[in-house]
C-alpha cells in the first residue's frame, strides 16, 4: 500500500473516496470546511451519531463521502479505532475502491500515536485476502485498496505509519503462509522461506538443520513424528543480532507442523479440515523474525521452527512405541495426534543447551482444548516466570493479540506417567491446554520461558472486523510489541 500526506483537502482528488471520522456525540462536520454545505442535511437529522459500527456513504457534487462512527472518545483505544477503520475498509471493497482519502482523527484524551496506530492498522489489516486459490470466483473478488492520502498528518508521523505497515507486511506473510495449501506450504518451503530473509535482510542469519542432522544430534521426537510422511523434517534456524553489546538473547520457538492428520491416531475428516493451519506458530515466529530486521530492533533473537508433516503410511510412529528425545527423556506416545509437543520438546531442550537464552517463549496451534477454554479471540499462555509474564501481558494489551494465563499446574504432571519410559505424550483431555505446557516443560529445564497456545486465535471459522475469515497472523504483533522494549 502506497500512502502519501496531503496538505488539505482542496488538494485531493474527487474520484476518491473521502473518509471522514467522527467521535460519537461530536459530530458537527467542523472538520470538512466548505465541503460541510454538502452534507448540512445529514447533520441537522441527527440521524448519524458517530457510533462505533454506523457509517454513512453520501453522493456529494464533490465526490463520494463516507462518514464514520469512531465511538465515544472516552471508550476508544487503538482496538476500537482498529474495528471502526475494517468498517470502512469493507465499504470501499464492495465499491471496488482502489484509493481513498483519510482526515486523520484527532483525540483530546487518546493520544495521537494511539489513534494513528488504530487507524492505519485498521486500515491494513482489513486490507488483505488471500485469493491465490480462486478460480472463477476470483473475478468478482473486490479489488484491495492500493493508494491512500492522509489529511492532518506530518512528516513527522511517518515513521510510527512505516512502523506499523511494517508490522503489517509481517502478517500479511504469516497469514499466507497458514492460508496457502498444506500441499505447497511444505517444512521445505518454510526452510526456503526463512532462507529468502537472509537476501532481504543482511543481519539475519538462516541455518537449516537437516534430517541428516536431525538424526546425527539424535532429534529422536521431531524424526519419529515426520516418519508417516514422504516430506523431510527440518529445524530451522534463523539468528538476529540487533543488540550485540547486549548478553540478553531471547530464544522464539514455533510449531510447524505443516499438516496434521492425526497420525494413526487418525482425525475425522472434519477435525482435519482445518489442519493446514498447524504451522501457524512457526509462520507467526519467521514472520516476526522478518519484522524487527525490517525495523531494526535493538534485540538479539535466535528462532527456531521445528517443521514436519504429521502424516499416515506404514512408516508412521505408533502409539505405544516409545522415542528417545534430544534431552535423552524417552516417551511413550499414546496418541500420536499430540504431535506438537513432540517437536517442541526436541526444539526447547536443544535453545536450552545451546543456545543459552535469558528468556524462550514458544507459540504453537497445541490444542483443541485451548479453543473449548477461550475460543478465538484470545490465547492461552503457561509461564514459569511471572516477569516473563507480565512482560506479555503488556505486550498483548498494547498489541490487541489478546492473551490471558493458565496455571502451569504442577499435580497435573501425574497424567503423564508411563510404565515403560520416562513420560506420556498425552495427559488427556481435561484440563489439555495446561497439560500440554506441563509436557514441554520437561524439556525446559532452568530457563524463563512461556508457551502461547494459539489454536484457537490464529485460524478463524470465520472473518471478524478487521481479520478476514481463516489465518489471522495471530502473534506478530505481540511478539514484536514483547521485542520493541
Ligand atoms: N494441531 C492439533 C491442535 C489443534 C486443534 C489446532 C484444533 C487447531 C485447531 C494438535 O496437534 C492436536 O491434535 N492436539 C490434540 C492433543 C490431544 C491428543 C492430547 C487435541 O487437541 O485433541
Ligand atoms: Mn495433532
Ligand atoms: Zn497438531
Amino acid at each position: 500500500m502506497k500512502y502519501k500526506l496531503l496538505p488539505s483537502l482542496d488538494k485531493r482528488d474527487l474520484e476518491d473516496v473521502l473518509i471522514v471520522p467522527f467521535w460519537e456525540g461530536e459530530v458537527d462536520g467542523s472538520s470538512l470546511g466548505p465541503l460541510k454545505s454538502h452534507l448540512d442535511s445529514v447533520f441537522l437529522s441527527g440521524d448519524f451519531k458517530g457510533k462505533g459500527d454506523q457509517t454513512l456513504l453520501v453522493y456529494s457534487p464533490e465526490g463520494r463521502i463516507l462518514l464514520l462512527g469512531l465511538g465515544k472518545e472516552e471508550s476508544a483505544t487503538s482496538e476500537t479505532l482498529r474495528r471502526s477503520y475494517s468498517h470502512a475498509v469493507h465499504i470501499l471493497q464492495r465499491l471496488k475502491v482502489k484509493s481513498c482519502h483519510l482526515i486523520a482523527p484527532k483525540g483530546k484524551k487518546l493520544p495521537s500515536e494511539e489513534v494513528l496506530k488504530g487507524v492505519w492498522e485498521g486500515l491494513l489489516l482489513s486490507n488483505y485476502a488471500f485469493n491465490q486459490l480462486k478460480g472463477d470466483t476470483l473475478k468478482e473478488a473486490p479489488p484491495l485498496l492500493e493508494k491512500v492520502s492522509w489529511i492532518g498528518l506530518s512528516k513527522k508521523d511517518e515513521p510510527l505509519l512505516d512502523h506499523i505497515q511494517a508490522v503489517a507486511e509481517g502478517i500479511y506473510l504469516a497469514r499466507d503462509l497458514v492460508n496457502g495449501n498444506a500441499d505447497e506450504v511444505t517444512p521445505a518451503m518454510l526452510a526456503e522461506t526463512a532462507r529468502s530473509f537472509e537476501k532481504r535482510s543482511s543481519k539475519l542469519k538462516t541455518t537449516i538443520f537437516d534430517k541428516k542432522w536431525l538424526e546425527k544430534e539424535k532429534m529422536g521426537l521431531i524424526l519419529a513424528v515426520s516418519r508417516g510422511s514422504k516430506l523431510d523434517p527440518y529445524l530451522i534456524q534463523i539468528a538476529y543480532k540487533g543488540n550485540p553489546s547486549s548478553k540478553e538473547h531471547i530464544v522464539l520457538v514455533g510449531k510447524g507442523v505443516t499438516y496434521d492428520t492425526g497420525g494413526l491416531a487418525l482425525k475425522t475428516a472434519e477435525g482435519m479440515t482445518s489442519m493446514k493451519c498447524d504451522m501457524a506458530g512457526g509462520a507467526a515466529i519467521l514472520a516476526t523474525m522478518r519484522t524487527i530486521a525490517d525495523l531494526n530492533l535493538k534485540v538479539n533473537v535466535t528462532a527456531l521452527v521445528p517443521t514436519v508433516e504429521n502424516a499416515i503410511d506404514a512408516r508412521s510412529y505408533k502409539n505405544g512405541d516409545v522415542y528417545r528425545s534430544y534431552s535423552g527423556k524417552t516417551v511413550e506416545v499414546n496418541n500420536t495426534d499430540a504431535e506438537g509437543r513432540l517437536i517442541l520438546a526436541d526444539a526447547l531442550a536443544y535453545a536450552e543447551k545451546n543456545l543459552r537464552p535469558t528468556y524462550m517463549v514458544d507459540l504453537a496451534t497445541l490444542t483443541g482444548n485451548v479453543i473449548l477454554a477461550l475460543g478465538e479471540h484470545v490465547a492461552g499462555f503457561c509461564a514459569n516466570d511471572d516477569k516473563l509474564s507480565e512482560q506479555l501481558m503488556e505486550a498483548s494489551a498494547k498489541s490487541s493479540d489478546f492473551l490471558w494465563r493458565l496455571p502451569l499446574w504442577k499435580e497435573y504432571k501425574e497424567a503423564f506417567k508411563s510404565d515403560i519410559a520416562d513420560l506420556l505424550n498425552s495427559g488427556g483431555r481435561d484440563a489439555g491446554s495446561i497439560k500440554g505446557a506441563i509436557f514441554l516443560h520437561e524439556f525446559v529445564g532452568k530457563t524463563k520461558w512461556a508457551h502461547i497456545d494459539i489454536a484457537g486465535t490464529a485460524f478463524w471459522s470465520k472473518g471478524r472486523h478487521y481479520n478476514p475469515t481463516k489465518a489471522t497472523g495471530y502473534g506478530v504483533r505481540l511478539l514484536v510489541e514483547f521485542l520493541s522494549k
